[in-house]
């Protein structure tokens, strides 16, 4: 019923509605950039001029032979643990397509040129597929930060520490720390915003407008300045995430620090107290 009335409504009240919903739904506390962002962001996406180092990035990056996805995620005869049978299955083939992982491979090859060391950070790690392209891709020192709330892969987390620490084994610089809780939380935020920046940042996380705005609005204070932000389905807005069902109403966890291999390589912690001042068993203080 509701739906039928917005349909009915004139296009610029309707777009006024969607609008006034989107800047609600940042819930207690709005940020002003997203605020901002959420009445700009339909004609300023439309408006974006192409940017000249990004033109010549992607002229490199385009024609550069590109791996496939069963390889980068192998190890000897064998699958990575981030690989699920089930999502070889998925109808938009995001696993297996040479448009996605391998150009992603070759993206952060492109950009670790020459470094000597990448920090990464991804929000939304899923199962840790990113962060096993990330550490096959540069050859440099390489550092990754995964956040997630783990909901939608139950073992999603402990799937990307084991693929890291597989990886690790077989030979390379590789450090990471997989950190269990939103992106929203100010204890992970004040975690991140504790750490040296990053030179990548993936945003994957929460899909909605909303979510990737505040996603962007946290990545700005983290990223160093000849970084690069990445964000996934950049211009595609879906109500409901179509691999995890991200933008529903999510549970509140508590962050956690599953894993830091900087503090102890190759160990698996799951902590209910924490590993620095501000983590406590009930999230944010
Ligand atoms: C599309 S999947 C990520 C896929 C992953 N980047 C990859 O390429 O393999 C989205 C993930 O984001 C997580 N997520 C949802 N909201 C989040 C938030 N606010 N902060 C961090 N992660 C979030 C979900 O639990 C899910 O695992």
């Amino acid at each position: 019923m509701l739906r039928q009335v917005f349909a009915a409504m004139l296009r610029p009240i309707r777009i006024g509605v969607k609008r006034c919903l989107n800047v609600l739904s940042q819930g207690r506390k709005p940020s002003w950039p997203v605020t901002q962002a959420l009445f700009m962001a339909p004609r300023s996406l439309a408006d974006l001029e192409p940017d000249e180092g990004l033109t010549r990035l992607r002229a490199e990056l385009m024609p550069m032979p590109r791996p496939r996805s069963e390889d980068l995620f192998s190890l000897g005869n064998q699958r990575l643990p981030c690989w699920l049978p089930s999502d070889e299955q998925l109808a938009d083939d995001w696993l297996l397509s040479r448009d996605y992982y391998p150009l992603y491979h070759n993206l952060f090859k492109l950009i670790s040129r020459g470094a000597a060391e990448v920090r990464l950070l991804e929000i939304g790690v899923r199962t840790g597929y990113i962060g096993a392209v990330f550490v096959r891709a540069v050859e440099c020192r390489r550092r990754y930060i995964g956040v997630d709330p783990s909901l939608y892969v139950r073992d999603g987390l402990q799937r990307a520490e084991r693929t890291l620490v597989a990886l690790k084994a077989s030979g390379g610089d590789i450090e990471f720390d997989l950190i269990e809780g939103y992106s929203t939380d100010a204890a992970v935020q004040r975690t991140l915003q504790g750490m040296p920046k990053f030179d990548i940042v993936h945003i994957d996380g929460d899909h909605t407008l909303t979510g990737k705005l505040r996603d962007l609005d946290l990545a700005r204070h983290l990223v160093a300045r000849s970084g690069v932000v990445l964000v996934d389905d950049a211009t595609h807005v879906p109500q409901q995430c179509g691999c995890c069902g991200a933008g529903r109403a999510a549970p509140l966890v508590s962050p956690r620090r599953l894993h830091s291999s900087e503090a102890r390589p190759g160990a698996t912690r799951t902590l209910s107290g924490g590993l620095q001042g501000d983590w406590t068993k009930d999230g944010a203080q």
